[in-house]
């Protein structure tokens, strides 16, 4: 069931994968020979045909590049370089590292928790356009990295929430985000404010938060509170097709002990409109098993993206790119 792009690769199929409005998620991209699985083979594959790789991402969301035989964190930073795209660094409450040039751990929350379905950075400004993730080591069992077409949630929604919907989009939304004072790696969300904000100053955290159009809030604690507003419900991106995605992260925020999720007005958004879309996210996301080597691109104006509950070990690497 393979045929030839008639470029460098040849296009495949994995589990889980489904038809979208007419394009395939993700797409499977498979070397085009046996002898040209090997890293310099593909980053030569790739610099060749830059944009219409970059095409294909924003044509099927997800592009997922299997049985290329990337083994670590430097052949994994050769791969997203000879996209040509710049980096963008990581903001937000995930625990990560630093590994290797523009390479960092995914969340290194335990591995016991699922991690809710989110665009990359959707709170701030400026978001990665792409989320290129790598399995270096597959995890036993669950583990997946699920993403959801986010303009199939925004119809979803509009189809049973009509009313709800345009309120909130009217209104616009408004989160709030409580940093600690400290790292809790035993939180998937424990980034103390010194690493969220890449200082250990407070007034330079303070004046970064700002910088980026939120306000602040010191707490007794020591932690530090973000207040967001005003953010949209959804947002259309160019070329995109007119799609209107569902660019928040109501979900994820709403009514949990750190962060808070409401309409700018401080209007509650209904908790069954919430658990809903909680069910709808899950509904329309599409799942697959990461094997080793897997590179995969997410268009991040397009897809939000979670992580299941996975036994040990599991090792997926991130890269993020403007
Ligand atoms: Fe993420």
């Amino acid at each position: 069931m393979e045929s030839s792009t008639g470029k460098d690769f040849k296009i495949g199929e994995c589990q889980g994968q489904k038809v979208v409005d007419g394009e395939v998620m993700p797409l499977v991209l498979l070397p085009p020979e046996p002898a040209k699985a090997d890293t310099e083979s593909l980053v030569a594959a790739l610099k060749k045909n830059r944009e219409w790789f970059d095409q294909m991402i924003i044509k099927n969301s997800a592009v997922l590049l299997r049985g290329f035989d990337g083994k670590n964190a430097e052949d994994f930073n050769e791969i997203v370089e000879a996209c040509g795209w710049d980096d963008i660094r990581y903001i937000g409450p995930a625990p990560r590292t630093h590994i290797y040039k523009r390479v960092w751990t995914a969340n290194e929350g335990p591995l016991s928790e699922f991690i809710y379905y989110h665009h990359e950075m959707v709170l701030f400004k400026e978001n990665p356009k792409k989320v290129i993730l790598f399995c270096e080591v597959p995890p036993p069992e669950g583990g997946e990295t699920p993403f959801v077409p986010s303009f199939r949630v925004t119809e979803r929604m509009l189809e049973e929430f009509p009313e709800e919907v345009e309120e909130m989009e009217k209104k616009g939304l408004m989160y709030t985000f409580t940093a600690p004072s400290a790292n809790n790696t035993s939180s998937m969300r424990g980034r103390g404010w010194q690493d969220a904000f890449g200082t250990p100053d407070p007034a330079e955290a303070e004046r970064r938060v700002k910088a980026m159009g939120m306000d602040v809030e010191w707490l007794p604690d020591g932690g530090l509170k973000t207040i967001i507003r005003p953010r949209s419900l959804t947002r259309v991106f160019e070329g995109r097709k007119g799609r209107r995605m569902w660019y928040n992260t109501v979900v994820g925020m709403h009514g949990k002990e750190i962060s808070s999720a409401t309409m700018i007005d401080g209007t509650e958004i209904p908790d069954h409109v919430v658990k809903r879309c909680g069910e709808i996210l899950d509904e329309e996301s599409i799942q697959f098993k990461w094997e080793k080597g897997d590179v995969l691109f997410f268009d991040n104006m397009a897809l939000l993206h979670g992580r299941r509950p996975s036994l040990p070990p599991r090792k997926v690497l991130v890269a993020t790119c403007k």
